[in-house]
């Protein structure tokens, strides 16, 4: 039976592995909470795209909940959410959940998509030989994924606690060129050019020309986000490229 509610129980027994003493620890608290808003997302994303069937609630709601489900165990294991210095975590969300979720009464076909969604949500390109229906469901994830990491961030910026998750950025201010001169490229940026805040801020804005849904571009239109970015990145003269990169994302 598709059921939201299973999907729930099964990510918190799963997850409750990993208190210790009935607690998570703020790394795996961060995720958790994490996972519980992209799923309010992803289901909102899913409902302005009107798909209203049992199972489109279903997947929107389970993939938002289930997509970093591989943090547990790499932080758990590794003391990172680095990727690059312990595993993929949506390679890894996608065995966990072949081995351990609760199959029963799901089709195969839905059971697939939930995979490959998890498996994707992190990529850097979403692979180009998926199915139209297993596309629609990783952009889904991909894009809420990312809106709530760029609220996240502009909340830590408000409130002067983003050096607490980006300890590295803290010893760099400005943008560093080579980082400067792939994005002008091909709008995109490896985080191993990232040194600064600044950078960090860049790379950012180069999500939002990969968000997949207008109602995502718009909500962090509204909201202000891409504003605040662009205002942040002002002083540095890269004009043309800011306007390059707003170009492609409201294109
Ligand atoms: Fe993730």
């Amino acid at each position: 039976m598709l059921s939201t509610d299973n999907t729930l129980n099964w990510f918190k027994n799963y997850t409750n592995k990993y208190k210790v003493n009935g607690k998570f620890s703020s790394m795996h608290a961060v995720k958790f909470e994490h996972s519980k808003r992209v799923c309010e997302i992803a289901c909102s994303i899913g409902k302005s795209m009107e798909w209203n069937n049992e199972r489109e609630k279903w997947l929107a709601y389970s993939l938002g909940l289930l997509h970093d489900i591989g943090r547990f165990p790499q932080y758990s294991e590794y003391g990172t959410f680095l990727d690059s210095q312990s595993f993929d975590h949506g390679d890894r969300g996608e065995t966990i959940l072949a081995q351990e979720f609760i199959w029963n009464g799901i089709s195969e076909e839905d059971k697939q998509c939930l995979m490959t969604g998890v498996r994707c949500h992190n990529k850097k390109d979403v692979p180009s030989n998926l199915s139209e229906e297993k596309l629609k469901w990783c952009f889904l994830v991909r894009d809420a994924d990312k809106i709530d990491i760029f609220r996240m961030i502009q909340q830590r910026i408000d409130n002067n606690t983003i050096f607490d998750i980006l300890p590295r950025h803290k010893k760099f201010k400005g943008l560093t060129n080579t980082l400067v001169e792939e994005i002008g490229q091909d709008s995109m940026g490896s985080y191993n050019n990232a040194r600064s805040l600044q950078d960090y801020r860049l790379i950012q804005l180069t999500w939002g020309v990969d968000l997949n849904f207008p109602i995502s571009v718009n909500t962090l239109q509204e909201e202000g986000i891409f504003d605040k970015i662009i205002e942040d990145l002002r002083p540095y003269k890269i004009d043309a490229l800011l306007n390059k990169l707003v170009e492609k994302i409201y294109a």
